[in-house]
């Protein structure tokens, strides 16, 4: 039994994306609004206080410097990729048509981890700032209502985890709400999408260029705090600190699960992607350096930093704009997020892998109206129990395996098809060992994931001996599913089995 066994080929990948029944209305800017949709939310307004606090202090720039450098290097891979497989499913078709059914199988579950998963997190962050926004009305929320079930103890997230009496209500209804606008249709959200982000972004630099100004020097001595223990502070921390928030970066890649739906899909979504990617990184650069240059980073976990930041400032206006913003934006983030995985279980479901609930489009709207209803309320409920920091060390622990996976396929596919029409390529071409090209862009990404994995593995492993399983339990549990959903129905529905059964 070959682990690459039974692959699509480009041929029919092609011809199935060209008789998907989806609307084909998306140019280039609006896919990078996609992408810069997906990416600026919770990463930048909730984490990044929670990464300065607990492990890079004010060198968590630098952190957000090497999560880019890594997710830079996969989006030329996933650029390449999108331009010689212009197909929707993002990695899942790119490892269908290389690695083949078993790994497609494994990287569809990886994303799912990716885009529904991650919007547990940004559903927590909305509620987190909506009640936030809410006290400035001088509406109290009670905090039942806006916490989840299970929360980090009183000493800190790696010290173990309690279960309350909360459910985080305000973020489950988001969800629900969300997904009921993508039943509607693509471009309906996306116009309003496209304004959400203008605002969103505007703000953001409107917090950059007037915070500069009140950065105190002593915030950021000493830049590099001295370690206190493996993975806090020190260089290692600024480690832990990027693949913490090597989740503020997950979103540009969206672009490629809308190529069903873009005009011009071998041209655009590699300009989406990489376009998304240098705007998202930029504001968070500035954004990270105004934040631990305003407020003394041991003051700066909390689920609010930036509204943390706007009253050291003082300038009741940025943080009213800021609140708002925040909450609009986090919805946006959600709905992009919402969409992205509903289009992969679209994808995963034409090919048998999902049952076809998943891929039943609404008559009207053409869209997936029971799959988004099915992923709506199970992630309403996750977000009503599960906490942001688990949750989002899973998302980034999924995310960076499964771009390892997309630099990998860059070289696969270089290998088994080097005639391909590639209309974008990695940029600095690659050598050979015994006739086998290797891009150093996606040998570099593969390093740089790895550089992620390996401190999010280290720390789950180490919670255990602070009596908190609870990460590596829901790691194992979601791995176990996972294999058992192949094997259990993905392998006996999957269209492409039973269409090489036949042909045998
Ligand atoms: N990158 C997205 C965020 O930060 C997932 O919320």
């Amino acid at each position: 039994m070959s682990l690459f066994s039974k692959r699509k080929s480009l041929e029919q990948i092609t011809q199935e994306a060209n008789s998907h029944g989806l609307k084909r209305c998306l140019g280039p800017w609006q896919l990078t609004t996609i992408g810069v949709g997906a990416t600026i939310g919770a990463g930048i307004f909730v984490m990044t206080g929670t990464a300065a606090a607990n492990y890079a202090g004010p060198a968590v720039v630098l952190s957000f410097i090497v999560a880019a450098i890594a997710c830079l290097f996969t989006a030329f891979s996933y650029g390449e990729l999108s331009s010689t497989i212009p197909v929707a499913g993002s990695a899942y078709s790119y490892a269908y048509t290389s690695l083949g059914e078993k790994f497609a199988w494994a990287v569809g579950w990886l994303l799912l981890l990716e885009y529904g998963v991650t919007a547990i997190s940004v559903a927590s962050g909305f509620s987190s700032y909506s009640a936030s926004l809410l006290q400035n009305f001088h509406i109290e929320i009670p905090s039942f209502l806006y916490h989840p079930m299970f929360q980090p103890s009183p000493e800190g997230y790696s010290k173990g985890i309690i279960i309350t009496k909360s459910i985080d209500l305000i973020g489950a209804i988001s969800v629900l709400i969300g997904s009921v606008a993508l039943l509607f249709g693509v471009s309906e959200s996306t116009t309003i999408n496209a304004i959400i982000i203008t605002l969103k972004v505007s703000i953001l630099i409107l917090f950059i260029v007037i915070g500069f100004f009140y950065i105190n020097p002593a915030n950021l001595t000493p830049f590099i705090p001295e370690s206190t223990g493996t993975m806090n502070f020190g260089v290692t921390g600024i480690f832990r600190a990027a693949s913490t928030i090597f989740f503020a970066y997950i979103g540009f890649e969206a672009v490629s699960t809308a190529a069903s739906e873009a005009k011009n899909p071998q041209k655009d979504i590699p300009f989406g992607i990489i376009a998304s990617l240098v705007i998202s990184t930029l504001i968070y650069i500035g954004v990270a350096l105004v934040l631990v240059g305003v407020v003394p980073y041991k003051q700066l976990n909390v689920s609010d930093p930036l509204a943390v930041a706007t009253n050291f400032i003082n300038i009741p206006f940025l943080t009213w704009t800021l609140k708002i913003s925040a909450v609009i934006g986090l919805c946006s983030v959600m709905l992009v997020l919402l969409y992205g995985q509903t289009r992969i279980f679209f994808i995963m479901a034409k090919d048998g892998l999902l049952p076809p609930a998943f891929c039943n489009l609404h008559p009207r709207y053409k869209t997936p109206w029971l799959g988004t209803l099915i992923l709506g309320i199970s992630v309403s409920i996750a977000t009503a129990i599960l906490p942001i920091d688990i949750v989002s060390d899973l998302v980034s622990l999924g995310t960076s395996t499964a771009f390892g996976i997309v630099c990998f396929t860059v070289i696969w596919q270089r290998n088994a098809h080097p005639d391909l029409p590639r209309p974008f390529k990695v940029p600095f071409g690659g050598f050979k060992i015994k006739g086998v090209w290797i891009g150093y862009i996606p040998l570099l990404g593969i390093i740089c994931c790895m550089a992620m994995i390996v401190p999010l593995l280290f720390d789950m492993v180490a919670s255990i001996f602070y009596h908190n399983p609870i990460p590596i339990i829901l790691l194992i549990i979601y791995a176990l599913v996972g294999f058992f959903g192949y094997y259990c129905y993905g392998r006996k529905h999957s269209l492409l089995n039973q269409t090489s059964e036949k042909s045998e």
